[in-house]
């Protein structure tokens, strides 16, 4: 590096239902970042969306910090442009590092600001942050992929208040119960709910519909929750398993952020060959949305078959010290900051690739 500090914006907070979450992986995150190699620049977005530069991520919350412009565009190097306080100052970050969870940052928004300004990052590009958000989208590509899914439904705002009767009646014929219900596009279980019978059916809809115009209904399986890590770019690799037991019915938003309402264990306790199987759904899953960066893939394993089934892809898994994948990278021998470091080197490494692309066509007599 010779003198020069790699300069690095840790993005984090955001409009999305997952703000606080994102804050306190970012808290793990800036104080990790070994500042011997890093430049750091924290920025903050509000819940109202105004991205400020702080000096801490708690500072946040009083919106004590310097607003940033970002301007696509600028010449040089990637720049931020800073308004502090009536001057103008310019900022060239070399690497931006999104720790944002959910809509407006987890979905390929933020990731494609970062095109623009043309700055390398850690994580998923545009497409694969969008359909790992989706779930609707994120199960077509997984289906095509032919790995194994829960039986769903997908159902529009605009259908069920038409004639909510026939497409519970229509719900329940093709899937049974219990069933669970989701919002498309969140996380953090927010929205989430299981039903077991018709009424408990139409208001899990209901609830579902606050969140999103698009939902899904899934079967609902009696199963473990294992979940794996995934780390790299054309080549992916694959970190031990864990297992989620929660504390709880299901793994609910309680279950996930309340301390000691669910047990984390790692390796999970299976079989090698099935550890395998998973491991290797897990890095097709990846390359089945086309994932750079990292992932979490999550499985659940039915207890009655012992069949594990891909639930979801998490393009942006939480990030704290002891969040599930980091931990999972420390168990397969790759520590918390060293796992940073890998996550910016994958980022460097994909925006140089991408930047031996061709850009116009090249005239076959002109090669
Ligand atoms: N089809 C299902 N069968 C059994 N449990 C489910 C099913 N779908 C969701 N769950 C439970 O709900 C939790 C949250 O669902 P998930 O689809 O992972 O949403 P989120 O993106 O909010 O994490 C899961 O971890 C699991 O405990
Ligand atoms: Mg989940």
């Amino acid at each position: 590096m010779q003198g020069a500090r790699l300069r690095v914006g840790v993005l984090f907070g955001g409009r999305s239902g997952e703000h606080e979450v994102s804050v306190a992986s970012a808290r793990s995150v800036l104080g990790a970042l070994d500042r011997s190699w890093y430049e750091v620049f924290p920025i903050g977005i509000t819940p109202e969306g105004a991205w400020l530069l702080v000096e801490d991520p708690d500072r946040l919350v009083d919106g004590k910090g310097t607003r940033i412009g970002v301007v696509p565009g600028l010449s040089g190097r990637p720049l931020v442009g800073i308004d502090a306080g009536g001057g103008t100052l310019e900022e060239a970050l070399d690497v931006a590092f999104p720790v944002l969870h959910g809509p407006y940052g987890e979905d390929g928004t933020v990731q494609g600001l970062l095109e623009l300004l043309d700055i390398p990052y850690v994580g998923a590009g545009v497409l694969a942050s969008a359909m790992g958000m989706d779930k609707v989208a994120m199960k077509v590509a997984l289906q095509q992929a032919g790995l194994p899914m829960v039986s769903y439904r997908v159902l529009m705002v605009q259908g069920w208040r038409e004639d909510a009767t026939t497409v519970s009646r229509s719900l329940e014929q093709t899937l049974g119960f219990p069933v669970f219900v989701k919002p498309s596009n969140l996380g953090s279980s927010v929205g989430v709910s299981k039903a077991t019978d018709r009424a408990g059916l139409c208001h899990a809809i209901e609830e579902a519909f606050r969140y999103d115009r698009k939902i899904l209904v899934e079967q609902g399986l009696d199963c473990r929750e294992v979940e794996c890590g995934i780390l790299g770019n054309d080549q992916p690799e694959a970190s031990v398993l864990a297992e989620i037991v929660p504390k709880r019915a299901w793994y609910d938003y309680r279950a996930k952020y309340e301390p000691g309402m669910s047990e984390v264990l790692i390796p999970a306790p299976l079989p090698p060959s099935l550890t395998q199987e998973i491991q290797a759904q897990a890095i097709k899953a990846y390359q089945a949305i086309d994932c750079a960066g990292m992932a979490r893939i999550d499985f659940f394993l039915d207890r009655a078959s012992a069949r594990p089934f891909v639930n979801e892809i998490n393009t942006i898994p939480g990030f704290t010290a002891t969040s599930v994948y980091p931990k999972l990278w420390e168990a397969s021998r790759l520590g918390y900051s060293a796992l940073l470091d890998r996550l910016i080197q994958l980022a460097l490494e994909r925006h140089g690739e991408r930047r031996q692309l061709l850009t116009a066509y090249e005239k076959p007599e002109d090669r």
